[in-house]
């Protein structure tokens, strides 16, 4: 098969290092792809936001399977495209895709299908925005409504940070379009985990469960991020727990969006917030989690392929997916100033000195001639398998050591 992965992240280049291995490839390219995937795929120097061009090349080359990483490119409608022309692709339908690229369209589709999430409001302008804020408890959260690469939610302890907020998507407009509209809704206390599965129609199989370390600094301080790290399997989700999740959650939500007329296939990752009452849904993403995949991929035993392929064909039913006894631990590596303003360019040492012990996978970096550089705010993320995390953690961070660069940082507690 020639595969086609779209999306240039750590998630992406586990997606390409996994099929890699599947005796059914035959050639994967990659658009655009990082150096770290070079020696198992073509680079292509298409952008995941340009459709119209990822389109042709999928045509030109009779592309036979494409596996979208990032949300944009599902929000912005890949999946009608290339179905319109008959090319097999992995993710949902564009009016699917909207449980990721709209904050309010989830809550109101949450709520019209009872499936659990916290009390909210919606708001169109800052005024009576501000007048709920006044009336209400805090902490209290604050979203925007679009597509803001991780930056669209504010947790705000105080009435004050509220209206900073709000203030800085109704007035600064600081995320555009994305924060025309807000969602107010309460802030829930418990444990944040995530969950992932397989879906196609109502059917759904869960993934290894993880947990992803959001914020940027150990002992979870400091500001929100895409991931700074994960562990799989998830020390919060054991199986009684996971039936619950899949039964009051995930096949709620694969049916009512079935009953919408919205048809999803590809992953589903349900960010989870287990309170005392329940599991409850903080948000949905629509694509496999960054570096989730990077945790989870590593142990997963069976054929990423057929896997794809019986979700495709919508076969899911009665399907086990078989995963490595081991834990897997994956810390990311990031640029001096991430989640904020970053310095790019930096060389990049000691990748080569890392052995088969652990697989480095590469985010953001580029190509300057014979040397690695640092293009990205997450560079890199290093995953080791363990028979317990203190195996995986003693290896993963004995990899880590090896690598280097000005300002580098990471997270010294992944899985601690
Ligand atoms: P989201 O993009 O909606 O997952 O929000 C980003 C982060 O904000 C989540 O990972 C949580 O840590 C936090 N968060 C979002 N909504 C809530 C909520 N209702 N209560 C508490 N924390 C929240
Ligand atoms: N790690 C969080 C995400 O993929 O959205």
């Amino acid at each position: 098969m020639r595969i086609l992965v779209i999306g240039s992240g750590g998630r992406e280049h586990a997606l390409v290092w996994k099929l890699a291995q599947s005796q059914r490839v035959k050639k994967i390219y990659v658009a655009p792809g990082n150096p770290g995937m070079e020696s198992q795929a073509e680079l292509v120097p298409i952008q995941a936001e340009d459709l119209k061009s990822l389109l042709s090349f999928a045509k030109k080359e009779k592309i036979d399977l494409t596996i979208v990483g990032p949300e944009v490119s599902l929000c912005d409608g890949i999946v009608p495209l290339f179905e319109k022309e008959k090319l097999p692709i992995f993710g949902p339908s564009k009016e699917a895709a909207l449980l990721e690229g709209s904050k309010i369209f989830t809550k109101q589709f949450l709520m019209r299908h009872q499936i659990p999430t916290a009390a909210f409001e919606v708001f169109e302008s800052i005024e009576p925005a501000r007048k709920y804020v006044e009336k209400s408890a805090v902490p209290i959260v604050v979203k925007a409504d679009g597509l803001a690469a991780g930056k669209g939610v504010f947790v705000c302890g105080t009435k004050e940070e509220a209206f900073q907020a709000l203030d800085f998507l109704f007035v600064k407009k600081g995320l555009g379009e994305a924060g025309r509209r807000v969602v107010i809704e309460d802030c829930l206390q418990g444990i944040e985990t995530s969950f992932m599965v397989v879906a196609s129609g109502r059917e759904a199989i869960p993934l290894a469960t993880s947990k992803d370390h959001k914020r940027a600094y150990d002992r979870d301080q400091g500001p929100n991020t895409g991931g700074m790290g994960v562990i799989s399997p998830s020390p919060h989700l054991g199986l009684p727990l996971q039936e619950k999740v899949m039964s009051e959650i995930i096949l709620p939500t694969l049916a009512g969006l079935e009953k919408e007329g919205r048809f999803f296939k590809g992953i589903l990752y349900a960010g989870l917030m287990l309170t005392k009452e329940g599991p409850f849904v903080l948000e949905y993403n629509v694509r496999f989690g960054d570096p989730e995949t990077e945790a989870i991929l590593p142990r997963l035993e069976d054929d990423l392929v057929d896997l794809i392929e019986s979700a495709l064909q919508g076969k899911l039913l009665g399907k086990l997916l078989r995963w490595k006894k081991e834990v897997s631990v994956c810390v990311m590596m990031a640029s001096e100033g991430y989640p904020g303003p970053y310095p790019k360019g930096k060389v990049i040492d000691g990748l080569g000195t890392v052995g088969p012990e652990a697989i480095v996978f590469h985010a953001g970096t580029a190509r300057q001639g014979d040397q690695i550089i640092t293009a990205g705010g997450r560079v890199l993320g290093v995953t080791a398998l363990g028979r317990d995390l203190a195996e995986a953690r003693k290896i993963a961070y004995g990899a880590v050591s090896k690598i280097s660069w000005e300002g580098v940082h990471y997270r010294r507690d992944i899985g601690l």
